[in-house]
């Protein structure tokens, strides 16, 4: 249990808040890059500031202001210059620095003038890497933007899913430290799930847990679990998963014909809502998949039907489950009122890694996961059980990418 200032100092992440200032710290996704086949701007909303993404003409990527500092249109109808993006309303030019480049009408009746000189708007750097935009919104000098291995890896297809979640992102992570719902949420109401959809061949049995771990790590907290029949030689205790820190989760299968590593990132907009991306990839056997070519699909959000009644359909995998989970605590979980048992000793040791990283910033320091030297920011590995399925290429082409998201799935996971 917390006090309603201890919930409220982890849960606010809006400028000048202690997990603001954190959250900060980090490059966050805000796009895939194969949605701008089809666009050249995009809202994005990201620790309560209100943002517009454009890609110009030559392909650079901006991240500015949503609105145009002359009159307040908004930039998302912009227009794509070879540089910039031109106000819709008036014509004004903005580069990927903020800066003004062109101001039709002033320029014509002052052609000395400096007035555009005088004029800027917001603007955030933006880095693309594994087919997704990163954007930064912390204090210079931003940090590396990091090379975890699956971002950049070679031999691998990719797929990339995404909702709105309209809940804070806190307890959406404390979820990822909370292994025994696997059983119960993913496991017997994904077997009650099937029987209301009279669909036998989708039911599966409980396997219990008898055993869960957590260790603090140099890049998050390492998860472990041995279930009924198992023992700590399996890879599930003896190797693990990570939680990376501050918001991801690295998961994947090598098992019952599904091989897939990934990771769930979720991303705060603003303090109840979550931008959450499902981060997939599957062994290939050499197609060459451009990163502008990842599948991008957006993943439902479970809700009640005019009965008041679960929408069975969109409960029918992994995320939907946990989606419904997530966004019924509400849209900030009151942690002042919850009751924590044994299970959930994961999740207090993430408010204290949380607790000790917000107090670094506020000292001055780099929080964990800060990399600022490009030789320990090549390629990190992060162990985990399922590993070895990059040895042996099972799945061909963007199409098994699709049919084999997790996220599309049935109710095999692991988390
Ligand atoms: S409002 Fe954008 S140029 Fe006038
Ligand atoms: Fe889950």
């Amino acid at each position: 249990m917390l006090t309603a200032e201890q919930n409220q100092r982890l849960t606010s992440v809006g400028p000048s808040t202690p997990m603001g200032d954190l959250m900060r710290r980090y490059w966050h996704p805000i796009a895939a890059i194969s949605q701008f086949k089809t666009r050249h701007t995009s809202r994005v909303r990201l620790l309560g500031e209100d943002l517009v993404l454009y890609q110009d003409r030559s392909g650079t990527f901006g991240l500015i202001g949503s609105q145009c500092p002359h009159r307040k249109m908004s930039m998302i109808y912009g227009v794509p210059e070879e540089q910039g993006l031109r106000c819709a309303y008036h014509g004004w030019v903005f580069g990927e620095d903020g800066s003004c480049l062109e101001q039709p009408y002033e320029e014509t009746e002052d052609p000395e003038g400096r007035f555009k000189e005088k004029v800027t708007t917001q603007s955030y750097p933006v880095e693309v890497m594994a087919g997704l935009v990163f954007a930064y919104l912390g204090p210079a000098p931003a940090p590396l933007l990091p090379r975890w291995d699956i971002f950049v890896k070679d031999g691998v297809v990719r797929d990339i899913g995404y909702a709105e979640v309209p809940c804070n992102w806190l307890q959406i992570m404390e979820n990822t430290l909370d292994p025994i719902h696997v059983e119960w949420l993913h496991q017997n109401f994904a077997d009650f799930i099937a029987q209301q959809l009279e669909a036998p061949e989708k039911r599966v049995s409980r396997t219990p847990h008898v055993k869960i771990g957590f260790d603090e790590f140099e890049y998050g907290i390492m998860k472990r679990r041995v279930v009924e029949g198992g023992s700590e030689e399996d890879e599930d205790w003896a190797t693990g998963h990570p939680m990376v820190f501050p918001n991801m989760l690295r998961q994947g299968l090598n098992r019952k014909g599904y091989r897939w590593q990934g990771f769930q990132i979720r991303v705060p907009i603003d303090d109840t809502h979550t931008a959450h991306w499902w981060y997939a990839c599957y062994p290939d056997d050499g197609d060459q998949q451009r990163p502008e070519d990842y599948t991008f699909f957006k993943v439902p959000i479970p809700e009640l039907d005019e009965d008041d009644q679960p929408r069975w359909d969109l409960l029918d995998n992994n995320s939907g489950q946990d989606l419904a989970a997530w966004i019924t605590q509400g849209p900030i979980a009151d942690r002042t009122t919850e009751v924590l048992g044994r299970s959930d000793k994961g999740i207090i040791l993430y408010r204290q890694m949380l607790e000790e990283n917000m107090r670094i910033v506020a000292d001055g320091g780099d929080p964990k996961n800060t990399f600022r030297d490009p030789s320990t920011n090549e390629y990190i590995e992060l162990a985990n059980e399922s590993d070895p399925m990059f040895a042996r290429p099972l799945y061909n082409g963007q199409a098994a990418a699709t049919k084999y998201s997790p996220v599309l799935a049935g109710p095999l996971t692991v988390e």
